[in-house]
């Protein structure tokens, strides 16, 4: 049995990491995810017909219940959304490795991990870095997301000694879990407990909102070391090998991110980006610039459109809140049929979650091989007659490769200033994410097409067909 059960958590690991792999690219995302329910399926049955598991009534009441409350969620859950979700459910797992750590402590011979009073030191280490990175998992995550969903402010809250402060804490960790592995005091695990609990907390509200998307990878990093630690306490290789590829990749995501955003790990921690006005999701402060623009209808861009010979689609976070994406893809496909050559440039932090645009693209039918990243598409507006912008704005800003003093200065952006004509579809002049102001709306080849992006676009559909 013991052989069998430790075949099936390999193929059940094997289908984890082949998972993770289909998820890594648009056309293969939808095979990652089969692969990760069945490796998932494969693992509860497994753990399930072990000899040591004998209350299945309580495991399926429980499976029950958190499947029903998770398909709820699911379903109503708005896309744009996603980011404080992820944050909610990783709190959840933070709290279950307390939990565990707590109930391992208090009753070590239904762990088999020695009697109360005479645990097993490698236990001891174990469970108290579980209960440790779990805690400040639950109390960070429940911050991000009140932070994402605008329960609290989303600007960095700093105070002065605040980095010598979480320093203290950190050590003082340190010190309470040696001292926890030499005398199994269960006080000395409470207070360890609390104190990751305030660290969470204290960590995570310096961060500014535009620094959120890097704060929740990194907490979905350290819930798959909390889970890893518990895979020991618990005896479970699947569950350590599983934590340890949600913590890998959470790390690597996190890092992709940073880099997409031109952010050092160490600044995102202790630096202040995302306190300006309008950032944390907030509409940004409208224009108080006075400067002349030009702007047009719906009717002028179908024109425009359709008199040139290559476009280049920039989606942003206003299209996905309007959900214009499917509109979007019938103009890309008027104007295939009129000759016209259209690709989309994907940014790397459009929209408000890793990989947003290409989810809305694709659940909107969008060929793969139209969608192109940043890096390989940003030299062809140069040679582009429209770059039709729509629902994007700071990853366009060319602020920030002019100005240093911008929030966003050093984040690579797309070049859509270099196309003969730039269209830019928002609502009004209002800033995006980061709050600040974008020149391209005042420049020559700018035209606005003001409205919501998904009426806009249908409107622009009409006006091609007709
Ligand atoms: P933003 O800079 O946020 O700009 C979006 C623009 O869409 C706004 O200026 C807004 O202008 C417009 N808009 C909003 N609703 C609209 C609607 N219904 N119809 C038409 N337009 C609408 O978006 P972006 O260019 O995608 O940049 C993303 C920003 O979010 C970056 O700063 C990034 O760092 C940050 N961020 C990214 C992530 C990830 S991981 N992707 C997560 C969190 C934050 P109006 O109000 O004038 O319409």
């Amino acid at each position: 049995m013991n052989d069998l059960s430790a075949l099936l958590y390999l193929v059940a690991s094997v289908l984890f990491i082949l998972a993770l792999k289909g998820l890594s690219s648009p056309e293969t995302a939808r095979r990652g995810n089969i692969y990760g329910i069945v490796g998932m399926v494969l693992a509860i049955i497994t753990t399930l017909v072990m000899p040591s598991i004998n209350s299945h009534g309580m495991i399926l009441l429980g499976i029950m219940i958190g499947g029903i409350i998770g398909t709820g969620i699911a379903q109503k859950i708005a896309m744009t959304a996603m980011p404080q979700l992820v944050a909610g459910f990783h709190s959840l797992v933070g709290l279950a490795a307390v939990l565990i750590a707590s109930a391992a402590l208090w009753s070590p011979e239904s762990y088999g991990i020695g009697n109360s009073g005479s645990i097993h030191v490698g236990s001891l280490v174990e469970m108290s870095l579980g209960a440790v990175i779990g805690a400040i998992t639950f109390t960070g995550s429940i911050i991000a997301f009140a932070k994402l969903q605008g329960l609290i402010s989303g600007k960095p809250l700093r105070f002065s000694g605040q980095n010598m402060l979480n320093a203290l804490l950190g050590l003082s960790l340190l010190l309470f879990l040696i001292l926890f592995c030499f005398s199994e005091a269960k006080i000395i695990f409470i207070l360890m407990v609390f104190i990751a609990l305030a660290l969470g907390v204290l960590l995570i509200v310096p961060i500014g909102g535009a620094d959120m998307p890097v704060v929740v990878s990194m907490l979905n990093s350290y819930s798959g070391w909390a889970a890893s630690g518990i895979g020991f306490t618990l005896g479970n290789p699947l569950l350590i090998i599983t934590g340890a590829l949600v913590g890998a990749s959470g790390a690597i995501l996190s890092y992709i991110m940073c880099k997409a955003m031109n952010r050092s790990i160490i600044n995102v921690i202790f630096g202040g980006f995302g306190s300006n006005s309008g950032a944390a999701g907030g509409a940004g402060a409208a224009s108080a610039d006075d400067r002349p623009i030009k702007s047009g209808s719906a009717e002028d861009a179908a024109f425009l459109l359709k008199n040139s010979s290559s476009v280049i689609i920039v989606p942003g976070y206003g299209m996905a809140v309007a959900q214009a994406q499917h509109a979007l893809r019938e103009m890309a496909e008027e104007l295939e049929r009129e000759g016209v050559k259209v690709r989309y440039a994907i940014h790397p932090v459009a929209g408000r979650m890793p990989g947003h645009m290409n989810v809305l693209l694709a659940e909107a039918n969008v060929p793969y091989d139209s969608v192109v990243e940043l890096e390989e598409i940003n030299n062809d507006f140069l040679t582009t007659d429209v770059a039709f912008v729509i629902g994007a704005n700071d990853v366009t800003n060319p602020a920030a490769k002019s100005n240093p003093s911008s929030p966003i200065y050093g984040m690579p952006v797309l070049d859509v200033g270099a196309a003969k004509t730039v269209i830019f579809i928002k609502r009004g002049m209002a800033a995006g994410y980061a709050g600040i102001e974008n020149e391209l709306f005042y420049q020559d080849n700018t035209m606005m097409l003001f409205g919501d992006a998904k009426k806009v676009t249908e409107a622009l559909v009409k006006s091609l067909k007709g």
